[in-house]
């Protein structure tokens, strides 16, 4: 047997299996030491009440003869694909059922949508960018090339013509820097993919932290996008769903082969979400699982703003906050990106992102996350106050 040899080409661990251990460490070394973690984006807050309910009446389904179900289909129940139907109509995105596939979360279909796709593709990814759009194409063996991202354009990097792709990754708002691209902005990828004959995998798992109805919280609100892009969402920041585990892919029929590929594939590589997880995920999108979510976007986004208040008063450079979850700064003292990672997690017992870790482009840089609990970051920003206040 021959391995994919590719796997050589990766970073020796992913970048939140790094932190983990490292912070791991410390621990072990400091048991008595207070850590905070602002670093992988993963929520506290508790699954909402509609949600709770759901599950509680899925699970007594599952145990009762008449209701029970074994395998599901592949792509997801209709009632689930119906809730998703109705969101996006919410967002004036008219779609098909049979665009609409049920997954276990962004990340695994990000990753498993590239067997889709011949390794002798381009790949256009920004720089910086959530690690795992690099990293799955590294281990296809695909040529990546990047778009630079950077305080100079506002973390929005704009289409080069001169660059040709034919995978083009876009994540908006962006992961890790906040940042959001306008209707217009998009408008301009989208005719540069039709231009190219290239398809755009957007990622749009942070659209519910969207606050401003101007900006698009779907690239289906684009013209044009349905005949060149794949959509990935993820109940993970939504609604909590981290460790429940739900999300959807929207595969416009525009792009035939693409609905057609996706579909066989699920049906022979996937088993499908659990019955129980999609009564669950339906229920996110009810009237009063809405309301509970939002009560919770909402709580995260007031920690966005205690992060952000606190690096104002520092006067400490940073962005994003306000339509995302995470805040992006620049590290004091012209630091690198692990040495303040290290600094913080031993001075301050705090644990952030090192932005090195999304791409070249964030060396320099830092990510906080607003998922950590209210009382967690009002501490984690007061030690901030105190280490760093002039
Ligand atoms: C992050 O911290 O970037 C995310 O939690 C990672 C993920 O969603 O997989």
């Amino acid at each position: 047997m021959n391995i994919n040899t590719n796997y050589e080409n990766l970073e020796q661990s992913y970048l939140f299996s790094t932190i983990a251990k490292k912070v791991n460490e410390f621990s072990n070394a400091h048991p008595d030491a207070k850590i905070i973690r602002l670093g992988i984006g993963d929520v506290t807050l508790p699954l909402c009440n509609a949600v709770i309910k759901a599950m509680h009446k899925a699970v007594d389904e599952m145990g009762n003869q008449s209701t029970f179900r074994g395998y599901g289909p592949e792509q997801g129940y209709d009632f689930l694909r119906t809730a998703v139907q109705g969101y996006y109509k919410t967002h004036n995105v008219d779609l098909d059922l049979d665009e609409i596939f049920i997954s276990d979360g962004a990340k695994s279909d990000l990753g498993n949508i590239l067997d889709l796709f011949a390794k002798e593709n381009t790949v256009l990814v920004p720089d910086p960018v959530y690690p795992v759009y690099v990293d799955t194409n590294v281990m296809a063996g695909r040529t990546v090339i990047f778009a630079n991202a950077n305080k100079e354009n506002g973390f929005l990097p704009m289409p080069d013509e001169s660059a040709k792709a034919d995978i083009i990754y876009i994540c908006s708002p962006n992961n890790p820097t906040g940042a959001v691209y306008n209707k217009e902005q998009l408008k301009k990828w989208v005719d540069y993919a039709l231009a190219l004959n290239a398809v755009i995998l957007y990622d749009a798992a942070y659209e519910c932290f969207i606050s401003d109805s101007s900006l698009p919280r779907s690239i289906f609100e684009i013209e044009g996008a349905k005949n060149c892009a794949i959509e990935f969402c993820s109940l993970s920041k939504t609604a909590g769903f981290t460790g429940t585990r739900c999300g959807y892919t929207i595969v416009p029929k525009n792009l035939e082969k693409l609905n057609k590929m996706w579909l066989r594939r699920q049906t022979t590589k996937f088993n499908g979400v659990p019955y129980i997880v999609q009564r669950a995920a339906e229920a996110v999108f009810t009237e009063e699982g809405q309301k509970e979510i939002k009560e919770n976007i909402g709580y995260y986004k007031e920690n966005a703003k205690i992060i952000s208040d606190t690096l104002e008063k520092c006067g400490i450079w940073h962005v994003g906050g306000k339509h995302s979850p995470y805040i992006w700064l620049k590290c004091p003292d012209n630091m690198s990106s692990w040495e303040f990672f290290d600094k913080l997690l031993n001075d301050l017992q705090i644990v952030g992102t090192p932005g090195a870790g999304f791409g070249k482009n964030g060396e320099g840089f830092f990510r906080l996350t607003s998922f950590g609990s209210k009382e967690n970051t009002v501490e984690a920003m007061k030690r901030f106050e105190n280490a760093y206040l002039k």
